[in-house]
């Protein structure tokens, strides 16, 4: 893959034109949103927990000020005369077909690729088979490769599954949502194929409010030439234009502002999704839930109760594949950079004034501005080397054919990163990542201080440190949040004993937790940022580590070499050991 960010000047001698930004949201059928309904009441009502609102403050599925203020409705008809838009909420009963309207297109561009495959399509077909797409939809898939529509349905078939609900009629469900999918053949740089695509997107829209996401599933290096084609060509005349971008968003400071200073030549910011799907992750969108909901433990989150706070993410396979593109990046750029970096500003923000995409954005881009730049001997890096296990030879990173033999590109790095502000002062956030280790896991842990004057304390001998309590937020695999605590063991005598206590998904809730894209798909249609990477986020989120990423390439840092499927090299528990911290997922204690 390609990895040269296109320049915007050399993409195309058009003018800027931008795509418009807000217009009317579509109407998800069965509300996987709240609403609030003036006169009509929605058909069912989910997603109780809070009101999400647009990001320009509008409630969603309410038509926006925009919209109101030119005196349009959804259909982009005349409002009824004598609505304040200040003083009243206007809805629409979208259960009327009637008054629906508006159609809603998705062009998923790169639909040949693997993550359109394995992702994007089932993530629409859940969708759509939770009853979470508008009436009126289509899904284009666009790429380079000829392809009938039938052949794309026969492609993406195969990936679609029926998890949700075995019960319901799966099949049939399948055959509609596939009568929906179209394909269109282009290049992606080309203007004229986005022009042709744009004419099919109008037939199925048939003269409708159109609101048009294009999904770039694509190399970096094309993104820009695919918006400005798709801005110039294909954007909605009358609805609005969404673009949901996939990282890398560049590969340091510089490139990243570059890439946002082009796309900023077609799109606003408030159309630019900029994704990182671990923001979808059930645990993720937990954290602040359990954090902000729940009165035992915001009062702790600070550094007078936490000592450490680590942040694991680890994969039990290597590159296999992807080399060629993970070669460029490391895992650094590949995983901590976003991933873990994006769980830790919303592990560690200050309490947003409200839930309002703009608040929670505004205290991440803050905490990530508090911290404090990241040093080289605050990081150790590593690559896997080839194993034999069990009469099995187990790839190095090397031997990978896309990936240079001397390649010194990180597949492991672990970080001690710190924020400087009052609340967590002086405390170490441990991230670790690495790929081809002997386990595949996702997990935030905080490990909390000594009890003070511990009346207990001949009972732990004299590893106090073990007798501290952590707290677990398992991502993955098999999502779990538990506590750990000392308990007394029961009878006679006075022994203790660590115990968790443990909210096991599986064990507490039968529903099967949907996939990342599944919420993120939903969020950008209803366009909810609140989970999308906002570009000033972005850039501090680079400003950390550019300096570090240019230091270990210019000095030519080696890594340590570690065994596929190991734990990883050793350097990783003297770094913690600097800090005083004791990896917890190494402890031996879980499951
Ligand atoms: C991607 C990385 O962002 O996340 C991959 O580019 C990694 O290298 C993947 O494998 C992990 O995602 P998940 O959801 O499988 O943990």
């Amino acid at each position: 893959m390609a990895t040269h960010i296109t320049p915007c000047s050399s993409s195309s001698s058009s003018s800027s034109l931008t795509f418009s930004s807000e217009f009317n949201v579509c109407k998800p059928r069965k509300c996987c949103f709240s609403k609030r309904v003036s006169q009509v009441r929605p058909r069912i009502l989910s997603r109780n927990h809070f009101q999400i609102k647009s990001s320009n403050g509008q409630p969603l599925n309410a038509v926006s000020m925009q919209d109101v203020l030119f005196g349009l409705g959804m259909d982009g008809r005349p409002l009824a005369k004598g609505i304040k838009p200040e003083e009243e909420e206007v809805f629409f009963d979208f259960s009327d077909p009637e008054e629906v309207q508006s159609t809603l297109s998705i062009a998923v561009v790169g639909a040949s690729g693997d993550l359109a495959k394995k992702k994007i399509f089932p993530a629409l077909f859940a969708l759509y088979y939770e009853d979470c797409l508008p009436e009126n939809f289509v899904v284009f898939g666009y790429a380079r490769t000829k392809l009938t529509d039938e052949e794309l349905r026969n492609m993406i078939s195969g990936t679609l599954t029926c998890r949700i609900d075995t019960n319901e009629n799966c099949e049939a469900k399948m055959e509609q949502f596939l009568k929906r999918c179209f394909y269109h053949s282009g290049q992606y740089n080309s203007e004229e194929h986005f022009a042709e695509l744009d004419s099919k997107l109008k037939e199925k829209e048939a003269g409708k409010l159109s609101n048009r996401l294009f999904y770039l599933s694509v190399p970096p290096n094309i993104f820009v030439d695919v918006v400005r084609c798709a801005s110039l060509k294909a954007s909605s005349a009358n609805g609005w234009t969404r673009v949901i971008v996939e990282k890398p968003f560049g590969r340091d400071s510089e490139s990243s502002a570059e890439l946002t200073r082009c796309l900023k030549r077609y799109l606003t910011e408030d159309q630019i999704f900029r994704i990182d799907h671990y923001l979808g992750k059930e645990l993720v969108e937990n954290l602040s839930v359990l954090r902000f909901s729940n009165l035992v433990f915001e009062p702790l989150w600070s550094r007078n109760y936490i000592r450490n706070v680590q942040l694991i993410f680890s994969e039990d396979f290597g590159t296999e594949g992807r080399g060629g593109y993970f070669d460029h990046y490391g895992i650094i750029r590949d995983i901590m950079q976003n991933h873990l970096l994006q769980i830790l500003a919303l592990f560690a923000m200050e309490t947003p004034v409200s839930l309002d995409a703009e608040d929670i954005r505004n205290e991440k881009v803050k905490v990530l501005r508090s911290m404090k730049q990241l040093q080289l001997e605050d990081v150790i890096i590593g690559q896997y080397k080839g194993h034999n296990k069990g009469g099995r030879r187990y790839p190095g990173y090397t031997d990978d054919s896309t990936v240079p033999n001397n390649s010194i590109t990180p597949t492991f790095a672990a970080a001690a990163l710190f924020i400087n502000n009052a609340r967590w002062d002086g405390v170490p956030f441990l991230m670790k990542a690495g790929k081809a280790l002997h386990t595949r896991r996702a997990e935030i842990r905080v490990q909390f201080r000594h009890v003070p004057g511990n009346l207990y304390k001949q009972n732990f001998g004299t590893d106090l440190d073990k007798a501290t309590n952590e707290l677990v937020l398992r991502v993955q695999p098999d999502e779990a949040i538990y506590l750990k605590i000392n308990n007394k063991v029961p009878g006679l005598g006075m022994r203790l004993d660590r115990s968790d206590l443990n909210l096991l998904y599986r064990a507490r809730y039968s529903k099967e937790i949907p996939d990342a894209y599944e919420r993120l798909l939903l969020d950008a249609i209803a366009g909810e940022r609140r989970l999308f990477i906002r570009s000033d986020e972005l850039d501090a989120a680079w400003s950390l580590f550019t300096p570090l990423l240019k230091e270990l390439e210019v000095k030519k840092i080696a890594p340590e070499l570690y065994p596929y499927g190991s734990r990883g090299p050793v350097g990783a528990h003297y770094l913690a050991a600097k800090y005083n911290v004791r990896w917890g997922d190494l402890s031996g204690e879980d499951s």
